[in-house]
């Protein structure tokens, strides 16, 4: 008899800046009690893009690590497709400059998809499906976003920037992360959220309404869902369930709303049950922000990572969230790859900075986007590429050896723009999945 193929996210890894600032740090700075970022959002530290780091160098360089474990895979991927809605050009996508930088075969299909949060969603399930056609060919999808806000706005410790590349394939016999459902529940409305105009460099947000608009979506996608299960196919079923996490306490928000969708009301109930199922997942999510189009995907590399001894067979739902909106409610089965990517010794690699060091690095970052000219100094990140500047209207990227764990020293500003400081010493490396 003849099975049905099924798509699966075989393996998948991660990028992230170097530099980090820590919420406490950022919430004295705003004059705003700790505790709120800490106990209200959920929120501990904030991964901050430098100069010569952007969605291109995040998102290839979590290809590069994703690829070096599967180096006889790459002549065979066909599809490389970058979901993310920090793109760097109005017509050129980021995943043409991806498929160069890691070099993926000519005969792949490359695009970008935009769709908010949820544009890299739209990718996997595009690739999945693609991927059930060709039983010898992969799929790179990848998830990159560098989160923008204005500083002093509420949004801003809800920024942060990284990248989740995701091989996808037939599960076949293989080892894979997960097995993808060819179900899921969807649900489109056209809302002024959160979006961010072509002329802005930060995203503009109706903060409460958007966790209505969030909320809403989360029910109606998770009934159209198990609409098309059947009464049998149960939240009770899943043994986990993932977000997208724009801060992590949106997660138990959502949890919380859900159960209470489906009777659960009682708060304590309801709360035992976000420990169980939700709360795993979201260590890696506190420890970055919010990496929009990433943010549920690094929920599940934290997850994976941390329960990577009783993975295999698991239940897990998956909810992402676009603002603007499109939104997803599917579920997937753990497998028997275990991973191997390291994201907390990844996380612990970073270097600290203080806020004014945060904000002068994400000031040159963009003044690099906005002004044509190459720079001789960047960072050292920590993937093997480096955004160096635009000359004539073109982007260059070179290749650079991956920085240690030593502090970086000099951060370069262009004529005139008087940035020029030292970053601050290598911060104590965290040790705990930071369950807080
Ligand atoms: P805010 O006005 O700064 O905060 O906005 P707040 O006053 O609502 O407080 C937040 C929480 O902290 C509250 O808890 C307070 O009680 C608590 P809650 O009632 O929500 O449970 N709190 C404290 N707790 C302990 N000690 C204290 C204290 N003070 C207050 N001292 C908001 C918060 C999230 C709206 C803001 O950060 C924001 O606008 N963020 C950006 C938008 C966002 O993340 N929206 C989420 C849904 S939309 C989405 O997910 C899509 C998105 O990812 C984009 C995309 O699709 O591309 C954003």
């Amino acid at each position: 008899m003849l099975t049905k193929p099924e798509g699966a996210i075989l393996d998948l890894d991660i990028a992230v800046p170097r530099h980090y600032v820590t919420h406490e740090n950022l919430a004295i700075a705003r004059g705003v009690e700790p505790e709120k970022y800490h106990a209200g959002l959920g929120c501990w530290e904030m991964s901050v893009c430098g100069p010569g780091e952007d969605v291109v160098t995040l998102a290839a360089g979590a290809a590069w690590r994703l690829l070096q474990r599967h180096p006889h895979l790459r002549e065979k991927i066909g599809l490389c497709v970058v979901g993310t809605e920090s793109g760097v050009d109005g017509a050129k996508p980021t995943a043409i400059y991806v498929h160069q930088l890691v070099n993926l075969p000519s005969t792949c299909r490359v695009f970008e998809i935009k769709h908010a949060c949820y544009g890299a969603t739209a990718a996997l399930q595009m690739a999945q499906a693609w991927a059930c056609m060709r039983p010898d060919r992969y799929a790179l999808v990848i998830a990159a976003d560098v989160a923008r806000y204005k500083r002093y706005s509420s949004g801003e410790p809800t920024q942060g920037a990284g990248a989740v590349a995701m091989l996808v394939g037939q599960a076949q016999d293989q080892p894979v992360c997960l097995t993808l459902s060819d179900v899921s529940g969807t649900h489109a409305e056209e809302v002024y959220d959160f979006w961010r105009p072509n002329y802005q460099a930060a995203a503009l947000v109706k903060g409460k309404f958007s966790v209505e608009c969030y909320l809403k979506s989360l029910l109606a996608a998770h009934d159209d869902f198990y609409r098309q299960m059947g009464k049998s196919a149960s939240l009770d079923a899943m043994d986990y369930a993932l977000y997208h996490v724009p801060f992590p306490h949106m997660a138990r928000k959502a949890h919380v709303h859900l159960l209470s969708h489906k009777g659960i009301v009682q708060e304590e109930e309801a709360l035992a049950d976000y420990q169980r199922r939700v709360k795993l997942s979201l260590w890696a999510n506190r420890r970055v922000g919010n990496i929009y189009s990433a943010s549920l995907y690094l929920a599940l590399a934290g997850l994976w990572e941390r329960e990577a001894d009783t993975w295999s067979k698991k239940q897990v739902s998956l909810f992402s969230y676009g603002s603007g909106s499109c939104s997803e409610y599917f579920t997937a089965c753990g497998g028997t790859r275990r991973p191997a990517f390291h994201l907390k010794t990844l996380l612990d690699q970073r270097v600290e900075v203080d806020v004014a060091t945060y904000e002068a690095l994400s000031d040159h970052a963009l003044l690099m986007e906005q002004n044509d000219s190459i720079h001789s100094e960047t960072i050292r990140g920590m993937v093997p590429f480096v955004f160096v500047g635009i000359r004539d209207h073109e982007r260059t990227y070179e290749q650079q050896t991956v920085a240690e764990k030593e502090p970086v020293t000099v951060v370069a500003a262009p004529a005139g723009m008087g940035i020029h400081r030292e970053l601050a010493p290598l911060a104590a490396l965290g040790s705990s999945f930071c369950d807080r």
